[in-house]
């Protein structure tokens, strides 16, 4: 069942519904020059002709917008939720209207039905695939293994995915090229840092109504998105302490200013906790029970699997709704530890997630873009595995970037270029 028809049997007004996802399609294409310019190009020259994509990613109005344009691009386009929590109904209902587009997502579905839309993405039979944790490659590895020879490749957006399909990779499983889009400058070093660092923030503090100045805000992994989340909250005024077990990391936190504790002890002293780690386990009962009264968890990574909340569940003695999108566990000796979003990625899964600021998503989906024209226009010279995004895609979209915001940089002069080649130059 399609998204429109199963919001159609809970929703009076699906009409409403579709006109406000429309809506917010509008503003973030307003706001997205990379995706106009490509949907431009892709307009005029159908490049995706013939192509059925099947994505599974967080389907609210950024994502809405780069299905459109791969619809624009000729491709027939089939798309689900990668996360039960981040769906926009609205959007999701919206985004089926479009020609050539089946929408599968729906907020708040259970473990069943998530994968029963993925599934129905794959009846469609997809060439080239678009996924945001890799739940749909996977899904096609285990279950539909005769679709392999007919998939092109396909493109995966974030480092819990990437680190799946290497894993998969290593064990000689993965049977078609896929790109690791997470891995290019024009994505992690805006998305994760600035993106995630923005996004968890605004959708703790909206969720909350609760003030950073002055807290101490303990946050785990100082990988992209910790940096970010970091450096974001120390400008809103908080004390950030950093949890790390990679000692190169660690020893980068420190340097930053940050103070560096074990989680066991940080757990004694935070207000806010945020997990950033794409591990598992990273929040536990023991630290559980050194937390303060009233103290804030929140996961930012992949997988709802970095606070532990079954170990959680097993030490409350209570749990109940604080407030929409917030769930304490209220302790044997009184203290109430709040938890957001059910562990799952607060700034898409919390009620008021709107995802990352939209300028970000145009770069992270500018790439998701480019590299499905690549797998169209060379998809067979790529061998099956884990592949870089080439650097020259990463640099046009960047180039388009800087266009659209009317900033003009320094080329190379072919001294310099003949320079920087040579090794025969010195003192
Ligand atoms: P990264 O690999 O750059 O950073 C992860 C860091 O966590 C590493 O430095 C690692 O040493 C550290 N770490 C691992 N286990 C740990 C533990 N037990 N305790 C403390 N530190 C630990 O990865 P990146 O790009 O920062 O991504 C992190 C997670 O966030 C991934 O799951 C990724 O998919 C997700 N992500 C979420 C976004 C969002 O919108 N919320 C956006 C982009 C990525």
């Amino acid at each position: 069942m399609s998204s429109y028809e199963r919001v159609t049997a809970h929703v009076e007004d699906v009409e409403a519904l579709r006109e406000e996802g429309r809506q917010k399609m509008d503003w973030a294409l307003q706001h997205m020059p990379i995706l106009q310019s490509l949907r431009e190009d892709f307009a005029a020259t159908k490049p995706l002709t013939g192509e059925t994509i099947g994505m599974a990613m967080h389907v609210e109005a950024k994502t809405a917008v780069l299905v459109e344009t791969l619809a624009i691009g000729g491709a027939e386009v089939a798309v689900t939720g990668c996360n039960p929590l981040s769906t926009h109904d609205d959007v999701s209902v919206a985004l089926d209207a479009v020609d050539n587009v089946t929408s599968y997502a729906v907020r708040g579905v259970d473990d069943e039905e998530y994968y029963a839309a993925i599934e129905s993405v794959i009846d469609h039979e997809p060439t080239i695939t678009v996924d945001d944790g890799a739940d749909m490659v996977f899904r096609i590895h285990q279950e539909h293994p005769e679709l392999i020879d007919s998939i092109v490749g396909g493109a995966e957006e974030t480092t819990t995915g990437v680190h799946r399909l290497r894993a998969m990779d290593q064990d000689g499983e993965l049977k078609y090229p896929m790109f690791a889009v997470n891995d290019t400058p024009m994505k992690r070093l805006f998305d994760n840092v600035h993106g995630t660092g923005e996004s968890a923030l605004s959708a703790i503090a909206m969720t909350t109504n609760l003030s950073w100045a002055g807290k101490t805000v303990v946050v785990a992994g100082y990988g992209y998105c910790g940096q970010g989340v970091a450096k974001k909250a120390e400008g809103l005024d908080a004390n950030v302490v950093v949890c790390e077990v990679e000692p190169r990391k660690a020893l980068e936190a420190h340097m930053e200013g940050y103070d560096v504790l074990p989680m066991a002890e940080a757990a004694r002293q935070g207000d806010v906790f945020i997990t950033t780690t794409g591990n598992r386990d990273v929040i536990t009962e023991l630290h559980f029970e050194e937390m303060q009264d009233g103290a804030i968890l929140a996961n930012a990574g992949h997988f709802d699997v970095e606070i532990n909340l079954d170990e959680l569940d097993d030490l409350a003695v209570d749990r109940y709704e604080a407030r929409d999108g917030v769930e304490a566990f209220e302790m044997e000796d009184g203290r109430r530890l709040n938890v957001l979003a059910e562990g799952r990625l607060v700034n898409l899964a919390a009620p008021v997630g709107l995802g990352h600021p939209v300028e970000v998503m145009d770069q992270s989906f500018g790439i998701q873009a480019v590299c499905v024209r690549e797998i169209v226009e060379n998809g067979d010279s790529y061998e099956a595995g884990v592949h870089e995004v080439p650097d020259e895609l990463d640099k046009e979209v960047a180039q388009i970037k800087l266009a659209a915001e009317g900033v003009e940089h320094d080329g190379l002069t072919d001294e310099q270029v003949e320079y920087m080649a040579s090794w025969q130059h010195g003192t």
